[in-house]
């Protein structure tokens, strides 16, 4: 009845519902040890990277120990395109087969995803190729380069595991994939444990790297102009309680500053993320493939968003709020990556919005979803898809950059790729 499927919602109906976790401000935490120490041992207020990279990579970091709770829908601790989208990942994965033709079809072909989360991108991927690119299929090598605690979920994911707080959502391929399905494609995947920034897994000849939202993670500077001086985020203790200081910039800032020319407004505070411009330069290695980065973030000018910001969402929360309990992120300057890559002499395949980026590997442009015809008129699957896909065309913050060494390839919505499978059945189905 039209109506039922009006008042349920499919895509949450059946999966049990998880409580939020519970955020607890604990003065003698580890991680609260651990930043004390760091600034006993720098005698002195310790820079804001250092503070952000406790929180996260510690002992008991929100990263390392795999507290971030990514969820599909309403709670956890935020939510992501891939969580929500199966279409997203469906998109990624035909952005990597397309690359892999423009390598000249290699028998194998790495494909390294880095801060791989639930796994469901993976997933999503895998299952895809093996129904619609079954040669692609044969030649995926997929890797998980993983900082955290994530690797169980992960394998639950792409086992076909239906834990509801890592279950590819529902109406993706991987719901409807059998079991020896799912053991084909956990087959195909090796863990490596240990921080993108840093990890070379030797792989440069017809590999791939991918992420979602990962250089947004990594520890950042904060840097603001006061009375025209730009100074620098420190984090020291007054009286036992963490406490913000701005001090002199550190060399490396400022050398940042002089060669991506950044330009700040008077009060505003930057994220300056050297890290991103190491993990770029570490990428930079390979020889022939591309690198496919998405986040949210800008080119070139930062919006007027804070520099750093927290998650879960709580208007009470500060960055020096439970440390190790909470995400600190910061927005990407995709055009720092670009640059640093261009420098290395890696083409840009493609830069700008990951709407575009998405509608040129085949997924509906805003238009084109209008056109469908209402929920009582789809099956569940397809209106979870349908769904989510409108949803996608508002995330207006996020991009994409594709890089690539070795091989001539463009993305563009002029030139799209073909439309997912999936749409061209809805169609069909509602002419
Ligand atoms: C915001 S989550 C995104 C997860 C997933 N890509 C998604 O879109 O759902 C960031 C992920 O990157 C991992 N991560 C954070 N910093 C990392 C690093 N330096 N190296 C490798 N993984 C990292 C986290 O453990 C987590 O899995």
């Amino acid at each position: 009845m039209a109506a039922d499927l009006e008042v349920r919602d499919p895509a949450t109906d059946g999966i049990e519902a998880l409580p939020s976790r519970e955020i607890i401000a604990d003065p003698n935490s580890t991680t609260m040890q651990e930043i004390q120490q760091a600034i006993a041992e720098h005698e002195g207020p310790i820079p804001f990277s250092q503070y952000m990279g406790i929180c996260l990579y510690g002992r008991n970091g929100y990263y390392s120990k795999g507290k971030a709770d990514i969820r599909s829908g309403t709670g956890g601790d935020f939510k992501t395109c891939p969580m929500e989208s199966t279409d997203f990942c469906e998109a990624v994965a035909v952005a990597e087969r397309k690359l892999w033709v423009a390598m000249g079809r290699p028998a194998v072909c790495t494909v390294i995803e880095s801060g791989a989360g639930n796994g469901v991108m993976a997933k999503d991927a895998l299952a895809w190729a093996r129904q619609e690119a079954p040669d692609f299929y044969a030649a995926l090598d997929y890797r998980i380069v993983e900082y955290g605690d994530m690797a169980l979920k992960q394998r639950t994911t792409i086992s076909g595991g239906n834990n509801p707080a890592t279950t590819p959502r529902r109406g993706s391929r991987a719901e409807a994939s059998s079991p020896e399905d799912h053991r084909n494609d956990l087959k195909k995947v090796r863990w490596h444990r240990g921080s993108a920034i840093e990890t070379d897994l030797g792989v440069h000849e017809n590999v791939i790297h991918v992420s979602n939202e990962l250089p947004d993670a990594f520890p950042v500077e904060v840097v603001r102009m006061e009375h025209g001086e730009p100074q620098q985020k420190y984090i020291g203790l007054d009286n036992g309680k963490l406490v913000e200081m701005w001090g002199p910039l550190q060399p490396a800032v400022s050398d940042y500053m002089m060669e991506f020319a950044v330009a700040i407004e008077e009060g505003k505070e930057i994220a300056v993320n050297l890290n991103a411009v190491a993990w770029q330069q570490s990428l930079n290695r390979i020889n022939r493939g591309g690198i496919i980065t998405i986040d949210y973030g800008f080119d070139g000018v930062a919006g007027q968003s804070k520099a750093v910001r927290t998650y879960p969402k709580n208007e009470q929360y500060t960055p020096l709020t439970s440390p190790g309990e909470l995400d600190i992120t910061s927005d990407v300057d995709f055009s720092v990556l670009a640059h640093v890559a261009e420098q290395a002499g890696l083409d840009v395949a493609f830069s700008g919005t990951q709407e575009d980026f998405l509608i040129s590997c085949g997924v509906p442009s805003q238009d084109t979803l209008s056109q469908i015809k209402g929920a009582e008129y789809l099956p569940d699957a397809e209106y979870i898809r349908v769904r989510a896909a409108k949803w996608l065309g508002m995330r207006a913050a996020f991009r994409a950059l594709v890089l690539t060494k070795g091989i001539e390839v463009k993305f563009s919505t002029t030139e799209a790729e073909p439309m997912l499978s999936a749409y061209r059945r809805i169609f069909d189905s509602q002419s």
